[in-house]
Formats: C-alpha cells, structure tokens, sequence
C-alpha cells in the first residue's frame, strides 16, 4: 500500500497555535501583499498562504506600499519567470527602507532550488524568509520565528512530500469558480522541465477530502471547479486500492447540485478510454454536476524523436489515437496543447513534424513557448542547443499557422447562438462584459453588472482568432 503523507495532527496543532500566537501579536490591523507567479498550483498556493495570514490578523491589500507583510509566490518554470520575480523582489527594496518593521517573504518554486539559496541570501538582504512549496503549511512557524527571533529564516526540502489538509484558504479566484488540488508533485522527469525538483513527488489527496470540499464550495454557490494536480491522470490515492482519476470524477459528478468541473493538466501516456468514457457519460446540465468539454492535452512535439529526447514516454501515433478517440466520442470537445519550440537538437524537419500534427489536430488553443535552458535538467545539458533567432523564428511560424485555424474554427460560430458564463467586464474594452463557453471561447458583448455569475445565450456576429463578438439573446 501506498505511504500515507498527510501531515499529523500534532503538526497541524503546531501550525494552529502558531496562528493563534501571531494574532495575539498583531493587536492593531495588519496588511498583507502578495504577488503570483506562474501556475493555478502557485494561486491555488497562495490563497492558502492568504488564508493562513488572515488568521494572523493580516488583511489583503493592492498596494505593496501600505503593506506590513510581502509574499512574492514564485515560478521557475521558464527563465523568463524566474527573472520577473527577482526583478518585482529588487522593487520591495524600497518599501522595506520606509519600513524597516515590514516583512518579506518569498515562496514559490524559484526558492525550491538549491542554487537561489546562497543568491537570494546574498543579493537581497532585506529579504526576511525563503519558503519551499513543500512546506508552505510551516508558513506560520516560519513567521513567528522571524518575528520572534529578528532572524532570516531559509526552509526548503523539495525532498519531503507532505499533504495538508484542514488549512485555512482565502478563495480568491472569484465568486464562481475555485481551484480544488487533487494532487501535488510529479514524477515524470520530462528532460526540459524543472517542476519535479522544486515541487517534489507526486502524493495525491483522499477522495474523501476532495469530495467535502467541493461539496462545500457548491453549497456556497461555485458553478466551476478546476482540479488541479501537474498530471492528474496519474491520481492515486493511498485507498481505496485502484482508485483513479475517472473513478474521482465519476464520484464528484454524483454528487448533488449544478457545477462544471474542468480539470489540468492531462499526460497522453496516462490518459485512457476509460477516462474518456466517463468525460463523455457527464456532460455539464441542469441540476447535475458535469464535466467540462474542454480538454488540455500537452503534446510538446509532434516529433518521434523529440519526443523520446523529451522521456514524454508517448509517440505521435498514440497522441493522435487519443485525440479520435475523443472526437468520435465527444464531437463538440474543444482540445488545447501545450508545444515546446526549439528543444535542443530539434532540426527543422523535426519541427515541421510539429507543424504537421497542430494541422491535423486543428487545436481551438496552443500555448507555445521557446525552450528554455534550467539549470539541473538533462536537456539543458544536450549539446546542440538550437539558437536564439532559429526559436523565434520557428515559434512565429507556428503562431502564424495556430492563428489561422482559431480564426477559422471561430468563424464557425458565426450566426449561431452559443452558451456562456458572464465572467465580468471586458480588460480591452470596460464598455462590455465577456462570457466564456463550455469550450472555452470567449465572447464580448454589451450588458450590465447584473449578469456577472450567470449563464446566458449569445448570437454570436463576429469572430477573431482568439475571442467573439455577440449579442445577448433575451
Ligand atoms: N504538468 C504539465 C505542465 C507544467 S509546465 C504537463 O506536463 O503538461 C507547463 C508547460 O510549460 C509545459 O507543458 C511545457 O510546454 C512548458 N515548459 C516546461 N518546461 C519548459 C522549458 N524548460 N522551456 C519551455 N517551456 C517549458
Ligand atoms: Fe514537467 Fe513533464 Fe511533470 Fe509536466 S509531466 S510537470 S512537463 S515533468
Ligand atoms: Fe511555475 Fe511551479 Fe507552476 S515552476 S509553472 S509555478 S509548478
């Protein structure tokens, strides 16, 4: 059987007087800042790390400046995020100059290696505590030792995989909707990617728990539920025995009351009929808990090669097996992928391979992204690192290509009426409000406030590659 990590209850009593201590503490009104990089598992994060800090009496504030409390949630997974943290970290400086009783804390994979340890120690000296995301339920230990003992503090253990349930959260994600972890860490080691170091391996939560949880989120009026976990197909309980991700969402979808679930990420080396039948068995209706038509299966690359320098453990023959096997039972099914452009050693033939999968797929989304060297991973170690300008490149071709399908994909949809959830105002035009399908298309139309959290039909008049224009229809 399986090795149960929940954390102990003595743990958990730890954490809940340390709260109790820190509350104690802060006798006037206290102000916490955060900050989130990266994925839902870094915002599912840190609505706990939110939670935990209203229970020490700290309040959420937008601006940095009036806070007693910064929390930077980092990412890791690209350069790029890793360089966004460091430089938002370098901008509290000057806050901690006005306020040299504020602290700040970083969380987050960036910390969770072992090599940012000495740096951030080093170059950033205002910086009060480093915590690794495999222990954020210590977050309150951690404080309380910095308040109490006015020293820096820098806990991390990728090594330790721990579950805690029972702490508190401050949902943030909306109204709504709410994310729901299934399970954490990864096993997979794909060769690019730096999430099983800093994340740890994967541990999944009890059925059980999950279930009361979105039994409660439904009461309180959630009509979406994201699962998450970083491949949710190899969900796998300590008990009962044999229990898999389908056997969860058959469970979650007898349970009563009106919800969608969506759930991220999929592996196709773990995804199965099975999983399938059961997506297609419970679609989303009235009075019923349903499962999303959407389905995010990240391919990487189109390439045989590719793929086994990448230890995705699949080939392209499988992948596209998979995606029939949807479509023939699931028509409507909107299909997203993730693609990775440029991994070392990758030819242009290899690449075109790429091409000529997303063709024949004919995605409703990609998230492409240029390969990006991290330190510790095998791929970063392979000779033949294909250069900048050949990335670029590449990724502007498969932009070009994807845009072309969305937009044709989308023009589809004109002159038909399609359902939505009213999301809220428009970011690129305050005049409208936008609804998202089923399926995830987006659609702008003009309405009032009072449709924010409702479900309701749209004529659908114009379409873009990546969002639609329509009318609400009375
Ligand atoms: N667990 C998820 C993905 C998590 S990371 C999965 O396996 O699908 C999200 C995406 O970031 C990945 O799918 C991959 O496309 C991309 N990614 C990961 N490491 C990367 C790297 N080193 N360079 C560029 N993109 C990367
Ligand atoms: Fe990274 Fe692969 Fe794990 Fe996804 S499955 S988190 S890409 S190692
Ligand atoms: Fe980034 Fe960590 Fe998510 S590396 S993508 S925040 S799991």
């Amino acid at each position: 059987m399986k090795k149960n990590v929940q954390i102990s209850s003595v743990e958990l009593e730890k954490q809940i007087s340390f709260m109790a201590q820190i509350k104690a503490l802060n006798t006037e009104e206290k102000y916490v800042y955060i900050q989130t990089f990266g994925c839902q598992q870094n915002e599912a994060d840190s609505e706990r790390l939110l939670g935990m800090a209203a229970q020490m009496g700290y309040m959420r504030v937008s601006d940095a400046e009036k806070a007693d409390l910064i929390l930077i949630n980092t990412c890791a997974v690209r350069e790029h995020a890793e360089l966004k943290a460091l430089s938002i970290t370098g901008n509290f400086k000057h806050c901690k100059e006005k306020n040299p009783s504020l602290i700040i804390g970083i969380c987050g994979c960036m910390v969770s290696q072992e090599h940012r340890l000495g740096d951030i120690k080093k170059r950033y000296p205002y910086v009060d505590f480093l915590l690794g995301t495999t222990l954020i339920h210590r977050f309150p230990e951690i404080l309380s030792s910095v308040i109490t003992q006015k020293k820096r503090f820098f806990w991390i253990d990728p090594d330790t995989a721990v579950i805690a349930e029972e702490l508190p959260v401050q949902r943030e994600k909306g109204g709504s909707s709410a994310w729901v972890s299934v399970m954490y860490g990864c096993n997979n080691f794909c060769t690019y990617c730096i999430v099983p170091y800093v994340r740890g391996r994967e541990r999944s939560r009890r059925p059980q728990a999950i279930l009361d949880e979105i039994r409660a989120l439904i009461a309180d009026g959630v009509k979406e539920i994201t699962l998450l976990g970083q491949n949710v197909n190899s969900y796998s309980p300590c008990e009962p025995e044999d229990y898999d991700f389908s056997d969860l969402l058959t469970d979650i979808c007898a349970l009563e009351g009106e919800a969608i679930i969506h759930f991220m990420t999929s592996h196709p080396k773990d995804a199965t009929h099975k999983l399938i039948d059961v997506i297609a068995a419970n679609p989303p209706a009235k009075n019923k808990i349903g499962i999303s038509r959407r389905f995010h299966l990240p391919l990487q690359s189109g390439n045989d090669r590719i793929l086994k320098a990448m230890n995705r453990r699949y080939d392209s023959a499988r992948y596209l097996s998979l995606v029939s096997y949807m479509r023939e039972k699931m028509p409507d099914i909107a299909i997203t992928t993730d693609i990775i452009v440029g991994f070392p050693t990758e030819t242009e033939e290899e690449f075109q391979d790429t091409l000529k999968v997303i063709s024949t797929v004919r995605y409703d989304n990609i998230y492409s992204f240029i390969y990006s060297k991290r330190n510790g991973t095998p791929a970063a170690e392979m000779e033949d690192q294909v250069p900048d300008e050949i990335k670029s490149e590449r990724m502007r071709r498969l932009l070009d290509l994807q845009g072309a399908i969305s937009k044709e994909k989308n023009s589809d949809y004109v002159g038909k009426v399609l359902r939505g959830l009213v999301e809220g105002r428009s970011k690129t035009n305050p005049l409208r409000l936008t609804a998202r399908t089923e399926n995830n298309r987006l659609i702008h139309f003009e309405g009032d406030d009072s449709l924010i959290g409702e479900y309701a039909d749209f004529f659908i008049e114009e379409a873009e590659a990546h969002e639609l224009f329509g009318k609400l229809v009375k």
